[in-house]
C-alpha cells in the first residue's frame, strides 16, 4: 500500500485531536519548546509535516516553518489553521523533495521516518536534510525503539495497547524488518474503524550509521523532548544530528 493511500481525507479528516492524545500540550509542548531552542535564529524544515500538529505551534512561537509531505488531504486539513505564507509546503516525498532556501533546523517526528519502506530511502532522507542545512545545522529524528524483546519466538503480534474503545496491535515480518500497526477504534455502536500502516523499523545503532553516511554527527540522544536520560529501557528517542561547521 503506498502512503498516499494511507494517508487518505479519512485519515486526513480523524486526524487531529485537539487538546488531547498526541495533541496534549504536556506532549507537544516540550517537543515545539526544544525545536524552538534548536532552531534559533534560524528557518525550520519539518519532514512529512502532516496537518501542522507542530508546525502551527512552532510557527506561532516565531520561527520560520516551511513542510516538505507527500499527501494533499493532510495539507488540505493543515491549510485550516496556518496559510500557504505562514507555513509553505511543497508536495512531495521526504526523501527526494527539495525545498527552497536554506535551514538551521530540519525534523522529522513522531517515528515518520519509518514511514520509508527500505533502507535505501531511509538513507537518502538523511543526505535530503543534509542537503537542506547550513553548516551546523541540525537534524532532529523522534523514533521508537523496536519492541522486539516482546516478540517471543514463532509469534508474530504483539498488543500494545488495549483500552475502551480502542485496541492497538502490531504485526512483524522480522526477515524484512517490517511491522504493521493495527489501529482499531471502537464506535458507541460498537463498530470499529480500522486504520492500518506499515513501517521499517530501525535501530538507534542503525540510525547513526545512516547519519554517518550523509555527513552528520550524532549530538545528543535522549528519552524525550524534556531531556530525559536515553537507557536500555527507553521506548523511544530525540536524536539531534549535526552537520560539522566546515564540510
Ligand atoms: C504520523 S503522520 C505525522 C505528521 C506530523 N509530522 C505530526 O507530527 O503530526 C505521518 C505523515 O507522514 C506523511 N508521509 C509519509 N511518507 C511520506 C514521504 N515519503 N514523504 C513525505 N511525507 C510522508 C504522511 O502523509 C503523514 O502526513
Amino acid at each position: 500500500m503506498r502512503q498516499e493511500e494511507i494517508w487518505d481525507i479519512e485519515a486526513a479528516r480523524h486526524y487531529d485531536t485537539p487538546g488531547v492524545g498526541m495533541f496534549a500540550p504536556d506532549v507537544l509542548g516540550p517537543a515545539v519548546d526544544r525545536l524552538a531552542e534548536l532552531a534559533g535564529d534560524g528557518r525550520a524544515l519539518e519532514f512529512a509535516v502532516g496537518t501542522g500538529r507542530v508546525a502551527v505551534p512552532l510557527a506561532e512561537r516565531g520561527v520560520p516553518v516551511t513542510g516538505i509531505e507527500l499527501s494533499v488531504p493532510m495539507i488540505d486539513q493543515l491549510r485550516t489553521k496556518a496559510d500557504e505564507t505562514t507555513i509553505p509546503v511543497i508536495v512531495g516525498d521526504m526523501a527526494t523533495a527539495v525545498a527552497p532556501g536554506e535551514y538551521s533546523l530540519v525534523y522529522l517526528v513522531y517515528n515518520t521516518i519509518s514511514n520509508l519502506l527500505t533502507q535505501a530511502e531511509q538513507v537518502a532522507c538523511f543526505r535530503n536534510a543534509a542537503r537542506h542545512l547550513t553548516p551546523g545545522g541540525r537534524f532532529v529524528i523522534e523514533l521508537w525503539v523496536p519492541e522486539l524483546r516482546e516478540l517471543p519466538p514463532g509469534r508474530q503480534a504483539t498488543v500494545w495497547s488495549c483500552e475502551p474503545g480502542y485496541i492497538g496491535l502490531d504485526t512483524y515480518d522480522v526477515l524484512r524488518q517490517h511491522v504493521v500497526s493495527h489501529h482499531f477504534t471502537f464506535g458507541e455502536d460498537g463498530r470499529a474503524r480500522l486504520f492500518r500502516s506499515p513501517h521499517r523499523y530501525i535501530w538507534p545503532a542503525e540510525l547513526d550509521l545512516m547519519a554517518q553516511m550523509a555527513g552528520f554527527q550524532l549530538e545528543t540522544r535522549h528519552a524525550d523532548w524534556a531531556g530525559a536520560e536515553f537507557t536500555a529501557d527507553s521506548r523511544s528517542h530525540i536524536s539531534v544530528y549535526r552537520i560539522p561547521r566546515e564540510r
